[in-house]
């Protein structure tokens, strides 16, 4: 596992945090059914920072200018955004959330 993130226990479930891995800045995702998703904290409409969204079941609102994003699979779901933000694999071990990004 790589470096832990963060600690399972410290993000509740419906929310997400901005961490920093590898150079690259990632939204964390803990949907309210406990699962954890990893995507790259950049809009891709404007570059928007996802991970400082409103998480609502398996999708983010961007806070910028509001386009939905999937968590599961990065896709963009509605406008302004179209393209799709890149995925990233979570661990857990031992309550310690690791994030691979190569
Ligand atoms: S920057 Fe995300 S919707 Fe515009």
């Amino acid at each position: 596992m790589s470096e832990p993130v963060a600690r399972l226990d410290e993000i509740e479930p419906g929310t997400a945090r901005v961490v920093e891995v590898d150079g690259q800045s990632i939204a964390l995702c803990r949907t309210e059914d406990g699962n954890l998703y990893a995507i790259e904290n950049r809009c891709t409409h404007d570059d928007g920072p996802l991970g400082e969204g409103e998480l609502d079941g398996d999708r983010i609102e961007c806070p910028r200018h509001g386009a939905l994003f999937d968590v599961t699979n990065g896709r963009a779901m509605t406008l302004p955004a179209i393209g799709k933000v890149k995925c990233f694999a979570v661990s857990v071990s031992d309550g310690d959330i690791g994030i691979e990004t190569g």
